[in-house]
């Protein structure tokens, strides 16, 4: 099915809605926003870079003049930052929040919460996001949609290690986090016809060209071929906003061995109920500790 068909098949029109988007700048981010304009929704763009943030809208509104465009800057490594984005976001007004920035091979560092940066960007913060926002959206019919990873299944979380502060491997470190926010959101039962899990597969983007230079110059081509494009797989993302809840844990993704095709709500089998249940209780644990610590 083409992307097109696709569309018009399993959406429908988000005028009068207000959407937030997280990592817009990046390559799901900006192929998500053109899907959203296309569907009418005004955005909220929530990025690090103003500077690239104001030129996507830019040109976003170049190809929609009717768009409503904001921003809000936000780094998320930095907590103070990422509460006064939640009190922006509540006073703006939003319906739905799609948690898609993330970040996997990146210089690490210890942020002023004491996290592993890596942990901060992908699970602290966006964890955060979603607490103070859900019953808001909640209120409005709208939804919370977090952008997960085939990654989160690379380990187990570790009780001694909560961020994985002490593991080298950039993949075991991000999917971690990954984890921590896919299990944390799933088993909030009061708000679960509000929150959405879904993952693109593999594409191209800055996240997946983390390979040294020459080795990603070799395979840069063919991953091109053999994967989707960020616009095919950002439709997994925005399907999160319009797919069927159901009762179990559920993700939606690429329908073929999650990499290939068109968006899938799948059960989600690899998460113990034991470890599900300390994943929330040690996210509620860090949420309470970062909403009052460092203010
Ligand atoms: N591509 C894949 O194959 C793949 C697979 C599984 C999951 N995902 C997930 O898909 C989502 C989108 O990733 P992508 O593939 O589009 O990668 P990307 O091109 O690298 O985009 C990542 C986005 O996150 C933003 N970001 C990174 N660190 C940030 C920080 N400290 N504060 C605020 N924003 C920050 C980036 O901002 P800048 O533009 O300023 O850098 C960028 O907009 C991520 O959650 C990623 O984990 C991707």
């Amino acid at each position: 099915m083409t992307t097109k068909n696709w569309i018009q098949k399993n959406t429908r029109s988000l005028a009068g809605k207000t959407v937030a988007v997280s990592g817009s700048t990046g390559g799901i981010g900006r192929q998500l926003c053109a899907h959203l304009c296309d569907l009418g929704a005004d955005l909220i763009l929530l990025d690090r870079s103003r500077e690239r943030s104001v030129a996507l809208g830019e040109s976003l509104r170049a190809a929609h003049p009717s768009l409503k465009v904001s921003y809000i800057t936000v780094d998320l490594e930095d907590m103070g930052a990422v509460r006064s984005a939640a009190e922006e976001l509540l006073r703006r007004g939003v319906d739905f929040l799609i948690l898609n920035a993330g970040a996997y091979h990146i210089p690490r560092h210890r942020c002023d919460t004491g996290y592993d940066n890596v942990f901060m960007i992908n699970f602290v913060s966006p964890y955060y996001l979603a607490r103070r926002l859900l019953p808001h959206v909640a209120s409005r019919g709208g939804r919370v949609v977090a952008v997960g990873s085939i990654a989160h299944g690379y380990s187990r979380t570790d009780p001694d290690d909560i961020d994985f502060s002490t593991r080298k491997k950039s993949s075991k470190v991000y999917g971690n986090a990954k984890r921590y926010l896919m299990f944390s959101l799933l088993g909030l039962r009061e708000h679960r016809d509000s929150v959405s899990v879904t993952h693109p597969g593999i594409t191209l983007t800055n996240i997946t060209a983390h390979y040294p230079k020459l080795i990603f110059a070799i395979i840069k081509h063919p991953m091109k071929v053999i994967f989707m494009s960020p616009r095919r797989a950002s439709l997994c993302i925005l399907a999160g906003i319009f797919d069927q809840r159901s009762d179990g844990n559920c993700w939606t993704g690429p329908g073929i061995f999650n990499v290939w095709g068109t968006p899938k709500l799948r059960p989600l089998s690899t998460c113990t109920e034991g470890e599900a249940a300390r994943i929330r209780e040690t996210a509620e644990e860090i949420l309470g500790r970062v909403e009052t610590e460092n203010r």
